[in-house]
């Protein structure tokens, strides 16, 4: 859909940028390779160093010979995500090379910041993507640079269509296309064959929609620990016969985001040959929370795959029904490492806002590990705790499980241990509430649908599985 990510050809036309940060009294600490001229131009403009703060430089003939781009102080590192994500966007139409960067800066992560923010959604209305292309910084892995853009732009395509283009079928289409790219063999279970291959609850959620409720599920070639990435794909939520009020369900069409991120996790993966040395399966229950006669209602109580029984409180709590299913698949498999994404509840909005989704982990040192590799690689996420007294929270009495409790104290955490009781044969099971949407433009992140945690599982995958 979108062009894919790349960097421009290495050659002799390439103009320098120059990675700046504040230095003392106010100035900036230039590079000592700058040539003087240049350097009394910066002074003369008043260039500090600032995060974002642009110097374009002159070369004799009046030309552009360059530029020195604003980093900001290290103590700024906390708060600037992405900070070569604004340079794409703002630099003259040309090919830049790095020449020099600050030694607390990763190349490749700031590479990386630079492709994310030169993606734009082009589905539906051309939009060129901003004319300054980065040569690939020496010494980076930039096929890995670029497979990370790759996933997280397959993500954000995803999560930008709109339902109308994004059903049931249309995801399903899209988690075709990417196993055959990389030879994964698809199995899908679709609308009745639902309730013969006992998924009753997908199919409860998904049978009011348009298109037929289904269970998509890939499995890619490799060898070694497997990991089973399940991903909620409700295509759109209009919170069904609890209907949702209109501001609640404006952006609804993202309710697929936890389908789209472990879709572009496994891009990623395949692309670096991750793969290969694992067993990965993708699980999507992919299905619209819809309204029609056939709805399921609150107060139907639902016979789970797994047996267990689900008293449905709010037909908007949705995402953990047919997760539970997907779930309890997944975990008949016995996986060395499970991992649930799904956009699940407003409460982890609250909680932490759009930027930090929670996960959700028994081990610590896996936790640990997702938490560090999220930190390294600028993709934050922060742990939540599966809280065992809450558990009567979700225990409505004539039913073992309640999908909605009332109250509405922890529903971040109540949600989790909903998830939760549907596993257990798994070594280890992660569960992230990511938000999958990034509510105004900022650096390296364009307004729209944004990938969450792909990164901090990815780096983590190492520490969790061994190599
Ligand atoms: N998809 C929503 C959760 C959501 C809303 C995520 C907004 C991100 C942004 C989910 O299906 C939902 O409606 N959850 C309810 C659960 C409640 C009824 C127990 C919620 O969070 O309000
Ligand atoms: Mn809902
Ligand atoms: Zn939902």
């Amino acid at each position: 859909m979108t062009q894919a990510p790349a960097f421009a050809p290495a050659s002799d036309k390439t103009l320098p940028l120059w990675l700046v940060r504040p230095g003392p009294q106010g100035g900036a600490d230039l590079p000592s390779g700058l040539d003087a001229m240049a350097q009394t131009w910066a002074r003369s403009q008043g260039f500090a160093g600032k995060s974002g703060q642009l110097c374009l430089l002159p070369d004799a003939q009046g030309g552009l010979a360059g530029a020195l781009y604003g980093i900001g102080g290290a103590d700024r590192a906390g708060r600037d995500r992405w900070l070569l994500g604004r340079a794409a966007e703002i630099l003259p139409a040309g090919d830049w090379r790095l020449a020099a960067v600050p030694a607390d800066v990763d190349p490749a992560l700031a590479s990386l910041g630079w492709l994310l923010g030169q993606y734009r959604f082009t589905r539906y209305k051309p939009a060129e993507a901003p004319p300054a292309r980065l040569v690939a910084p020496d010494g980076i892995d930039a096929a890995h640079v670029l497979a990370l853009a790759a996933g997280e732009y397959l993500a954000r395509d995803l999560i930008n269509t709109p339902a109308s283009d994004m059903g049931p079928a249309e995801l399903e289409a899209a988690a075709r296309d990417l196993a055959a790219r990389h030879g994964a063999a698809v199995e899908v279970t679709l609308g009745p064959d639902l309730l013969d291959r006992n998924f009753p609850m997908i199919h409860a959620v998904g049978r009011a929609g348009a298109q037929a409720p289904r269970l998509i599920d890939l499995r890619f070639p490799g060898e070694g620990p497997a990991l089973t990435l399940v991903g909620k794909g409700v295509c759109f939520d209009t919170g069904g016969l609890d209907i949702k009020p209109a501001a609640s369900m404006a952006l609804m069409k993202k309710d697929m985001g936890g389908a789209a991120n472990v879709l572009g996790l496994a891009e990623t993966l395949a692309l670096t040959g991750a793969t290969q040395g694992m067993r990965l399966r993708i699980l999507i229950p992919a299905v619209e929370n819809a309204i029609a006669g056939d709805a399921f209602r609150p107060g139907d109580i639902l016979t789970s795959r797994k047996g267990l029984t689900v008293e449905v409180n709010n037909t908007d709590a949705e995402g953990r029904l047919v997760l539970a299913d997907a779930l309890a698949l997944a975990d008949e498999d016995s996986p060395d490492l499970l991992i649930s994404m799904a956009t699940l509840t407003g409460a982890a909005r609250v909680a932490l806002g759009p930027d930090l989704p929670p996960f959700f982990c028994d081990d610590d040192a896996v936790a640990a590990a997702i938490h560090d590799a999220g930190r390294d690689q600028a993709d934050p996420v922060w742990r939540l705790p599966f809280w065992e007294p809450y558990e009567t929270m979700i225990e409505p009495g004539i039913a073992d499980l309640d999908n909605a409790p009332g109250g509405g104290f922890a529903g971040a955490i109540t949600a989790a241990l909903f998830l939760r009781r549907f596993t257990g044969q798994a070594r280890h099971y992660v569960h992230f509430d990511i938000y999958g949407w990034q509510p105004s433009a900022a650096p390296g992140r364009p307004k729209g649908g944004a990938g969450q945690g792909m990164r901090a599982i990815l780096n983590a995958l190492p520490r969790i599985l061994g190599r």
